[in-house]
């Protein structure tokens, strides 16, 4: 609780799902909470449904697709409340389908929503975190992001990135006081199974087979994420399905952390030999 008690902390794409659900949990233990979605109505109505609770929240409509409402809203907030605690880059979208029945509108949607809108996130935020000396960013890709799955080909690509954004922005952020965790989620219950399109096919087709038994809910999603959060961890792998998929690929990862904290001192000494 008091990890979070009093913080300020921003959720994009808060209106539904994983966002909801982090945005009012984060408000139960305490943050105040600005609720950031495309659909402003959802967003207004999160905000309430958190006040109604006895939390505090606002709420702003933001398309993470724009570089200039996403700073913005950054700096907004740190005016309004002196600082940023925790940003959750979490908007995102669902493509799927193979590459060979994806348009080049697809791909552009995709990676505007799920990676500029998480890179423009970070590169507001983690500025004002590092003259803060503190701050948290939170990132959401996907297990589709740590293991290529079938069908999920711009969707693995634009979550790839945000793995790799986030773990390599981790190892430039520790000693300047600001955390970077990403979060990989296996299938939580959400709208994104109903708005996704499938290139190819009819959504419904696919969609409606997925193996139920193995989605958690979004307030399941959001419990682990924070406990994950207050850890510091990493990569944030939710649900036990999710672990058990990514397990495999991550076995023959063990020492790459190692190493490549070795060769984070190492670019740190040859960046201060050439100023
Ligand atoms: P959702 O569809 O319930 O919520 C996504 C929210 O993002 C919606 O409120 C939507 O309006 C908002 N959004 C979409 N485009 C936006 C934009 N341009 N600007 C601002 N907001 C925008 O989906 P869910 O499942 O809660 O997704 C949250 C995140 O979790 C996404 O990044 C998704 O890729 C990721 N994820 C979800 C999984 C799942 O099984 N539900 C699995 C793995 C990752």
């Amino acid at each position: 609780m008091a990890k979070y008690a009093n913080k300020v902390a921003v959720v994009t794409g808060a209106a539904s799902g994983i966002g909801r659900s982090l945005a009012q949990e984060l408000a139960r233990r305490g943050a105040r909470v600005v609720v950031a979605d495309i659909n402003g109505e959802g967003a207004a109505a999160v905000a309430r449904e958190i006040e109604a609770a006895g939390g505090k929240a606002s709420w702003v409509r933001l398309d993470v697709t724009d570089e200039s409402e996403v700073a913005g809203l950054i700096h907004k907030t740190v005016a309004d409340h002196g600082r940023i605690d925790f940003l959750f880059n979490n908007a995102g979208i669902g493509v799927g389908g193979e590459a060979r029945d994806l348009t080049l509108a697809q791909w552009r949607r995709i990676v505007d929503v799920n990676l500029w809108g998480v890179i423009y996130g970070c590169h507001a935020a983690y500025p004002i975190m590092i003259r803060q000396g503190s701050g948290h960013i939170v990132n959401t890709a996907s297990v589709a992001g740590l293991a290529p799955l079938p069908g999920e080909v711009c969707y693995a690509t634009t979550k790839f990135a945000v793995v790799g954004l986030s773990t390599a922005l981790r190892n430039e952020a520790a000693g300047l006081g600001v955390k970077v965790s990403v979060v990989c989620p296996g299938f939580i219950d959400t709208a994104i199974f109903e708005t996704a399109e499938i290139a190819g096919a009819d959504p419904k087709d696919i969609l409606e087979r997925l193996p139920r038994k193995f989605f958690a809910t979004a307030d399941q999603a959001a419990r682990e994420i924070l406990a994950g959060v207050s850890r510091n961890k990493d990569i944030i792998i939710v649900t036990l399905h999710g672990k058990l998929v990514v397990g495999l690929y991550r076995l023959s990862r063990p020492l790459w952390s190692a190493v490549n904290r070795i060769m984070m001192r190492d670019y740190r000494k040859i960046r201060k030999s050439a100023a």
